[in-house]
């Protein structure tokens, strides 16, 4: 029987009337039917309020690495708060975890901590800001880079003011935001170079730095294509602008020394969230000793009461420890589970008529249903996505997937942990065969 989700809808009723609108985070609002509540997470593993049991790919929004509630890293938060839950002050360990990152990054000269990758965007883009005394900051069409006013520009462009293949539009997705901020960004379109050449030639001087999600995890799990890291390297180089790579889904996934270690670039900025903290609110901004020339000289301001909170080191020295001693099997073990998992996907949209194409490297994946009629082959960007994926298919396979057991984010991403194991994976496809069946007996196409 489909799982039915009956306390986390009370509890959901009971939330609104004193959280607005019910949840912490709008995303959360997507999970259909219901923002779920849950009650315990072990390894892979995930237990709802309602009893139900997921094997999770979610992942707390991919920042779960290591899976729920791993011993170690409890042991680790629970010994720190007996020493003390919070100082706004130095402790040994915030040197142990910042020299950890220096041997894991090679760009990684020097780092300051934040809460957020959020904040982290925020810091990076003053830093470059000041270190050219340019106001202009180059962004890519469906990226993300936190919720603040700065982060969102150009992400989730609707597609009838997306502005012509040349121009994409300066959008913001949120109203309230300071209107000014739109005048600050430069949006090009992802995954092509001379588009981006071109770009940057018609602003040249006024571009403080570029940024970008080196895998774009937030729309479909565009891997960079040949040549585009070498690009922004080259253009930022030439030109004395910033590159900023936005490591904060794929830091650490990608191997101790991040995507930038796995494709072979040198940014000058690196923004670390989720995994670098193991599922506390913990975020780095990593960087060489020139990028970060103004906060050594105290021109640029990065505070922040809770900045290095030891309990949050306390997860990140023990995550950190647990990606260095993975050794050389990582990300190669993870590529090989996550290569399974699509596999047997795309078998099952085959056995059952779904036109299912997971995108993506295997340690994190997008599954994307093609519309129909729409051509076959890799999806390249942002408006290839919009024009090719069929949301509506994908969010009611979604729910058909979670009310069977298997939990995958909301919007199609997927991410593997050092605790799936060949056992879940293959018991995750099992219980989506079902899935599968009832989302093709179920499914019709809005008229
Ligand atoms: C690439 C990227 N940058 C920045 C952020 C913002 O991170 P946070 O939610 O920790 O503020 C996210 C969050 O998902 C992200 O995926």
């Amino acid at each position: 029987m489909p799982y039915t989700f009956t306390r986390s809808q009370a509890l959901f009723e009971r939330a609104a009337r004193s959280i607005a609108g019910g949840v912490n985070s709008g995303i959360r609002k997507m999970e259909a039917p219901v923002p779920l509540y849950f009650a315990k997470g072990s390894g892979a593993n995930l237990w709802d309020v309602d009893g139900n049991h997921y094997l999770d790919f979610q992942l707390g929004q991919g920042a779960l690495l290591y899976g729920h509630a791993p011993a170690g890293m409890a042991d680790a938060i629970a010994a720190q708060a007996k020493l003390g839950t919070h100082w706004a002050a130095q402790c040994e360990l915030e040197i142990e975890v910042a020299e950890r990152i220096q041997k894991m990054i090679p760009a990684a000269e020097l780092v300051r901590f934040s809460n957020s990758a959020t904040e982290v965007v925020l810091t990076a883009f003053r830093l470059a800001r000041a270190h050219t005394g340019r106001k202009l900051i180059l962004r890519f069409e469906g990226h993300y880079h936190g919720w603040a006013d700065e982060g969102l520009v150009g992400f989730a462009n609707p597609m009838d003011k997306w502005g012509d293949d040349e121009n994409p539009a300066r959008l913001h997705p949120s109203k309230g935001v300071i209107p000014e901020v739109l005048e600050q960004f430069v949006v090009a379109r992802w995954n092509d170079p001379e588009h981006l050449r071109r770009m940057v030639d018609r602003y040249r001087g006024q571009i403080a730095a570029i940024i970008f999600e080196p895998v774009l995890c937030n729309t479909c799990c565009l891997e960079p294509v040949e040549g585009l890291m070498s690009t922004i390297r080259e253009l930022c180089d030439r030109d004395g602008m910033l590159m900023i790579s936005d490591e904060t889904i794929t830091g650490f996934r990608f191997g101790a020394s991040c995507a930038q270690g796995y494709y072979g670039y040198r940014p000058d900025l690196t923004v670390l969230g989720k995994a670098v903290g193991g599922g506390t609110p913990f975020a780095a901004l990593a960087g060489t000793k020139a990028a970060f020339a103004k906060i050594l000289s105290g021109e640029v301001i990065h505070a922040g009461t809770l900045n290095a909170n030891p309990l949050c080191l306390a997860a990140s020295k023990w995550s950190l420890d647990e990606v260095l001693a993975q050794g050389a099997s990582h990300p190669a073990n993870l590529k090989r589970l996550g290569q399974r998992l699509m596999d047997g996907l795309v078998a099952l949209g085959r056995e059952h008529g779904v036109p299912l194409r997971p995108q993506g490297p295997g340690l994190v994946f997008h599954a994307v249903t093609l519309k129909p009629g729409v051509a076959e082959g890799p999806i390249k960007d942002y408006r290839d996505y919009v024009r090719r994926h069929d949301a509506p298919r994908w969010a009611h396979l979604r729910r058909c997937l979670l009310e069977e057991g298997v939990r995958a984010i909301e919007r199609g991403l997927w991410s593997i942990s050092f605790a799936h194991d060949e056992g879940q994976i293959d018991a995750a496809l099992k219980r989506a065969t079902i899935a599968f069946r009832r989302h093709s007996a179920t499914w019709q196409a809005p008229a």
